[in-house]
């Protein structure tokens, strides 16, 4: 059993100081726009990533006019109980498990994961190729640290590449350097790619069993990997594209170019789905994750931002039906009235007012 029990904010968004009780499965905040739903929900999120979902700067969440904020929450994880605390205080973040505070932020990635449906979702197949890479990298690498490792490197290596793209003069060029970090790149995003390939392979196999469920199986979906390289081709696209690169001051081939196609009936969702669809979809492909982070053993919490208030009692219903009752879940939702009786009837519900926190 793995559940948030207690969670105290303070100076987060519009949250002086609150604490909280949880129920171990769901737990349901209701109330008018504005009254600190998200917020509560984004601060159980910031637990988990240690940053926000909404690609909010750190400084965005600290309450305004306050020097810093503080989140902490106690966990149940089986027989013991963990203490888990981030702060930050517009220089210095820090995430702290059981009074010892993590060297770096990926020393603690993974303790937990948060599943978050939240209505930005669409994002998942209407945004940029980087904005799926974003999602894939987020959850892959609370998982694996060898991906996350890897995903780092690459990143630096690149970074070095580039500016020396930059700089470089036409009769001058420092192949040897080059050469080099042409090398360390490829190394790094073979791994890159071999991860991500067997990712969202099984991410998509999970997700096709969950939007079969939600469309009463009268649709099929996909999830595809398109890799600008493959793991087989990594050296010769790099040794072809060198010319380019320098014509162009920057890499122009790997993991950075990578995208993720989602498709419905073999079209492209993004240009094809109506939106019930791409919610539909989107929702799928949350609930393959947690399975798949379900069947990895690891910890997960569900958090349901605003997603009810768009589904009716019957999606409602179908999406609460896949969701394990034993996982806490924390759904937010300006309308009570809309949330179908049995769920209700099982959840611990809070009604939130402005000023009360
Ligand atoms: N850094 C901050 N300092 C103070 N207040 C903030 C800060 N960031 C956000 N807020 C405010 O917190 C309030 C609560 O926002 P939140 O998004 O949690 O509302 P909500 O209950 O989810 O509303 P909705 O139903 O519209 O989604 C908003 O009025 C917002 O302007
Ligand atoms: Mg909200």
């Amino acid at each position: 059993m793995f559940y948030l029990e207690k969670l105290e904010i303070t100076n987060f968004r519009g949250y002086q100081n609150a604490q909280f009780e949880f129920n171990p499965q769901q737990n349901i905040f209701y109330g008018n726009n504005a009254v600190g739903k998200t917020s509560l929900v984004e601060a159980i999120y910031c637990l988990s990533f240690t940053k926000s979902f909404k690609n909010s700067r750190d400084r965005d969440l600290i309450r305004v006019g306050a020097p810093f904020y503080r989140i902490k929450g106690t966990f149940v994880n089986g027989e013991s109980r963990d203490e888990v605390v981030l702060t930050y205080d517009m220089t210095d973040k820090r995430i702290t498990k059981n009074q010892k505070t993590a060297k770096n932020i990926s020393e603690y990635l993974g303790y937990f994961v948060c599943v978050d449906f939240s209505p930005d979702d669409l994002d998942l197949i209407k945004g940029s190729p980087q904005t799926k890479r974003k999602f894939i990298d987020a959850n892959l690498g609370q998982i694996d640290s060898e991906y996350l490792n890897a995903l780092m490197k690459s990143r630096k290596i690149l970074k070095e590449r580039n500016e020396y793209l930059k700089t470089a003069e036409e009769n001058k060029v420092d192949f040897a350097f080059l050469n080099v970090s042409t090398g360390l790149l490829i190394e790094q995003n073979r791994i890159i790619i071999a991860k991500r390939n067997s990712f969202i392979e099984a991410l998509n196999k999970e997700m096709q069993i969950a939007f079969r469920e939600i469309t009463n199986g009268e649709e099929c979906a996909k999830m595809v990997y398109n890799p600008n390289c493959t793991v087989d081709n990594l050296e010769k696209k790099a040794k072809e594209r060198l010319s380019h690169d320098l014509y162009m001051q920057q890499t122009t081939w790997g993991t950075t170019r990578d995208d993720v196609l989602m498709y419905i009936e073999e079209q492209e969702a993004a240009n094809y789905a109506s939106q019930g669809q791409m919610r539909s979809l989107c929702l799928a492909v949350k609930i393959g994750l947690m399975r798949l982070l379900d069947k990895k053993k690891i910890r997960t919490v569900l958090i349901l931002d605003d997603v009810f208030s768009e589904l009716d009692i019957h999606r409602q219903k179908a999406i609460l039906k896949q969701i394990n009752k034993q996982k806490q879940t924390f759904i937010t939702t300006t309308s009570i009235a809309s949330v179908d009786e049995e769920t209700k009837r099982t959840s611990k519900l809070w009604e939130m007012k402005r000023g009360e926190e």
